[in-house]
């Protein structure tokens, strides 16, 4: 065996694998580029999710002859003038970009500089195909074509158009999100998919780019602590959506998808959001440039932090104060000491113990003590939607029926609602708690499931049909499986590139927020793509849609109501558990609340 140096162009090929995984990686790349060299507006075209075509021309500062055909070279960069690393403020600093794509497409730049001529050279998976004059105006443009045609390898392992093309324009949003002085626009397959105009401000960047509704349901965040600025829009807790990926971060102006910064947001919104809910938002940290290292992932989306305890401390404490000014504070914990003693479904019942006097539960849970507090804390009590604010409720009507024979109600009688999110109950055996979201949730997916046994979904048309807006993406998923979600009973129709008809419901689901049912839906589809069965993407559409059929949390229930739906759920499998694997109902035994009290 022998050692030897690889040439160049299998160097750039190894380096490739790293930097440009798919077309999105590349156009990632070009825009930044594009960035850098200072262009006030960025122009990107798309064929075939980019797999076929990745186009990027600015109006910035263009190369000159001799400069094109270094920048192709590997390690040749204009950006670290002083070879000082740590002190990096553009976005690219490697000079590997060009020359890795150059070596696995064929890559077209055409560049002028103001006061020069023109100059094209095109590079064919790293060979030199062709070089000359090109007419264009000053700043540079860049074609990459067939990405991988010759890297059977890697082509093999790309998506759909569809995934390829959500990608990208995954890529666009971020990046145009960091920069809203930069006017961008995007067109794929020969349709205008983006236009953002020049010279935004960032609060109106970041609503064209996530939703028009964020503005209304969002805080402004700007907080800043030894040096590190935090600021940007956070969304409400209740403007929540399915998946994390509408969580926009930014360190120093640099799109990142960093697991610091992630694991930071969720512990801000912890207990004030259910855990497979995602808030919605926008957060740009400004750090000292000592102070992070940029130089620590090939495709630079993420970074290292030269103290991450202080960094998320300011995103958690940062993020917890603007949501708590808002008014939206969450619940109180119960102790770990009083939350231990109560049963899930499944645990062991202690043995009913004698002596108790008089009816307990009302005292207990007064309507007029919305939570509890006992000493220590530190337990998490997942809650859904706990953070609306409510009022102690008064009741006109009153839950007195005699407690029924607990092999038959193992849930007991409804005594009464606390925070309008959970039924109080009185069984047998102790005290009963249900989550009356979670429970319903779960209610509605077993009367789904067993409809679409019996041969579909009841439909109910919606009498004027409701017009959905998502981006191009989600409405292409959405469309790929209509057929299906028209056997669950929700029937849409496309309506544009960027929107969605719904013509009708499941009916059994009720008048719900079609709206959001649909928005969840796209959501879902996003996150297990194709990752999933047929079967476990239809539970999980299911599931989704029996969410949004179910009693919210927040409303409040009539008597008749609660009981009715304690008694179904004593008689639907699984309904012990909602459609997460949470449980939806807990029983505190009489004996436990003898020890909560020191009585024995
Ligand atoms: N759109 C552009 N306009 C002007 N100059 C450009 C453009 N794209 C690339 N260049 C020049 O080509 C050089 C090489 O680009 P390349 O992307 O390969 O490396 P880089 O941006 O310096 O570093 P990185 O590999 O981290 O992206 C850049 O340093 C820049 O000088
Ligand atoms: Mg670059």
């Amino acid at each position: 065996m022998s050692i030897r140096r690889l040439p160049e162009h299998l160097v750039n090929r190894i380096a490739a694998g790293e930097v440009v995984e798919r077309p999105a990686s590349a156009l990632k790349e070009l825009i930044e580029n594009a960035i850098d060299a200072g262009a006030t507006r960025i122009a990107i075209v798309l064929a075939g999710g980019g797999r076929d075509r990745i186009e990027v021309a600015d109006d910035g500062g263009g190369m000159a002859r001799d400069e094109i055909a270094l920048a192709l070279e590997r390690h040749a960069t204009s950006k670290l003038p002083d070879d000082a690393i740590e002190d990096v403020t553009t976005l690219g600093f490697r000079g590997e970009a060009l020359p890795s794509i150059a070596s696995v497409a064929r890559l077209q730049i055409e560049s002028r500089s103001r006061g020069a001529d023109g100059w094209s050279i095109t590079i064919d998976n790293g060979a030199k195909a062709a070089e000359g004059p090109a007419a264009i105006p000053p700043g540079t443009r860049v074609m990459v074509d067939a990405l991988f045609d010759r890297v059977p390898a890697r082509r093999k392992f790309l998506r759909s158009e569809r995934s390829e093309y959500a990608a990208c324009l995954d890529v666009v949003k971020r990046l145009a999100m960091a920069r809203p002085e930069i006017g961008f626009t995007l067109d794929h397959d020969g349709r205008r998919a983006l236009t953002l105009p020049p010279g935004e401000d960032r609060p109106a960047r970041v609503a064209a780019l996530t939703s028009r509704e964020l503005a209304d349901n969002s805080l402004g965040v700007d907080f800043e602590r030894e040096g590190v600025r935090l600021g940007g829009v956070a969304g409400l807790p209740t403007f929540n959506r399915g998946v994390a990926d509408h969580q926009y971060l930014f360190v120093n102006g640099r799109p990142v998808k960093d697991r610091l910064l992630i694991g930071a947001v969720r512990g801000a919104y912890q207990d004030l959001l259910a855990r497979d809910r995602h808030p919605v938002l926008a957060l740009f940290l400004q750090v000292p440039a000592d102070q992070v290292d940029v130089n620590v992932h090939p495709a630079k989306t993420e970074v290292r932090f030269r103290d991450p305890g202080m960094i998320r401390g300011l995103i958690v404490g940062g993020l917890r104060r603007a949501l708590d000014e808002a008014g939206h504070r969450s619940a109180q914990r119960p102790s770990a000491a009083a939350l231990g003693n109560w049963h899930q479904e499944g645990g062991h019942p202690r043995p009913f113990h004698e002596g108790v006097e008089g009816s307990y539960a009302g005292a207990l849970f007064s309507p007029f003590t919305p939570s509890w507090r006992g000493p220590g804390g530190g337990s998490s009590l997942s809650v859904a939607d706990v953070q609306r604010d409510y009022f102690p409720q008064a009741r006109a009507e009153a839950a007195t029926e005699p407690v029924s024979d607990a092999k038959n109600h193992p849930l007991g009688v409804a005594r009464g609602q606390v925070a309008a999110t959970y039924i109080v109950a009185e069984a047998e055996d102790g005290l009963v708690l249900v989550d009356q979201h979670a429970a319903h949730e779960r209610l509605v997916l077993e009367r789904m499931n067993r409809a679409m046994a019996n041969g579909g979904v009841a439909r109910q048309a919606l009498l004027l049909p409701e017009v959905v807006e998502l981006d191009e993406p989600a409405c292409d998923r959405l469309e790929a499986r209509f057929a299906e979600l028209e056997e669950m009973g929700l029937e849409l129709e496309r309506f544009g590139p960027r929107a969605i008809l719904v013509r009708a419901t499941p009916a059994l689901l009720g008048a719900g927020d079609a709206k959001g049912l649909v928005t969840d839906l796209a959501d879902e589809l996003a996150a297990f793509d194709s990752a999933l069965s047929l079967k476990e993407r239809l539970d999980h559409v299911a599931a989704t849609m029996a969410c949004h059929g179910s009693v919210r949390a927040g409303r409040i229930l009539s008597v008749a109501e609660m009981n009715a739906l304690l008694r179904e759920m004593e008689v639907t499998p699984h309904s012990g558990q909602c459609n997460h694997g949470r449980p939806t109902w807990v029983k505190l035994a009489h004996g436990d609340i003898e020890k909560l009290f020191g009585r024995k």
